[in-house]
């Protein structure tokens, strides 16, 4: 069994794909132990109890310093005693403790084709809006184990989305995670619970 904490901000579609791929029996042997999101209002939370997942709250609004945050969310992550850590629209900067603690077992979906549209203020929309500037015609996401970098980590798995005239970044997010995000995050998953992966100098190889 491959055991998950999965880390949210936001309103929880990652999450909500890995739990239907283990209701549908796609994704075999995982479990998630734990929801942890960083803010209460994290409509993910509500996904984690409607389906009978333990989901918690650590904020850094709860904490007098950075620090203090940090060692609660690396405490919380630990509880759970995960195999595997997945980030899932988290919108925290991981502690280098919590790297070292997890390493190549902490993994994160982007929604762009890394190493473009990524890195410090990318993120959410963000991400889109400046897809959409540039004016790339093929845009997706990519899953990526965490390293101390940011979206730097080596990469499991790609999907390329097509832009299309008209769109903007709420409509090419929305296909991004449709026919991407929640396509390659259960996967990469399942490839991790079936010991397919490894990693190479900084590169991942099917096992
Ligand atoms: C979205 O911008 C998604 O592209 C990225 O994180 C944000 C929230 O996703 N991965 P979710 O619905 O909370 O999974």
């Amino acid at each position: 069994m491959l055991n998950l904490v999965v880390c949210v901000s936001g309103g929880g579609t990652n999450l909500q794909s890995i739990i239907d791929r283990i209701a549908d029996g796609t994704l075999k042997d995982v479990a998630i132990r734990r929801v942890i999101a960083n803010n209460p209002g994290a409509y993910a939370l509500t996904r984690a109890k409607d389906a009978g997942i333990e989901g918690i709250c650590i904020s850094p609004k709860s904490y007098a310093s950075r620090a203090e945050f940090n060692e609660a969310l690396l405490r919380g992550v630990k509880e759970a005693e995960p195999d595997l850590v997945v980030l899932a629209g988290f919108l925290v900067a991981i502690p280098p403790e919590m790297i070292r603690a997890f390493p190549n077992r902490i993994i994160n979906i982007h929604p762009s084709l890394i190493p473009s549209f990524c890195g410090v203020g990318y993120y959410g929309l963000k991400v889109h809006e400046a897809a959409l500037k540039r004016g790339v015609k093929i845009t997706g996401a990519t899953v990526h184990f965490v390293d101390e970098g940011m979206d730097s980590g080596p990469i499991i798995l790609q999907k390329a989305v097509g832009v299309e005239p008209g769109d903007t970044p709420e409509i090419l997010q929305r296909r991004v995670m449709e026919q991407a995000e929640w396509k390659i995050l259960p996967e990469a998953v399942a490839l991790i619970a079936g010991g397919r992966l490894k990693v190479e100098d900084g590169q991942v190889r099917m096992a």
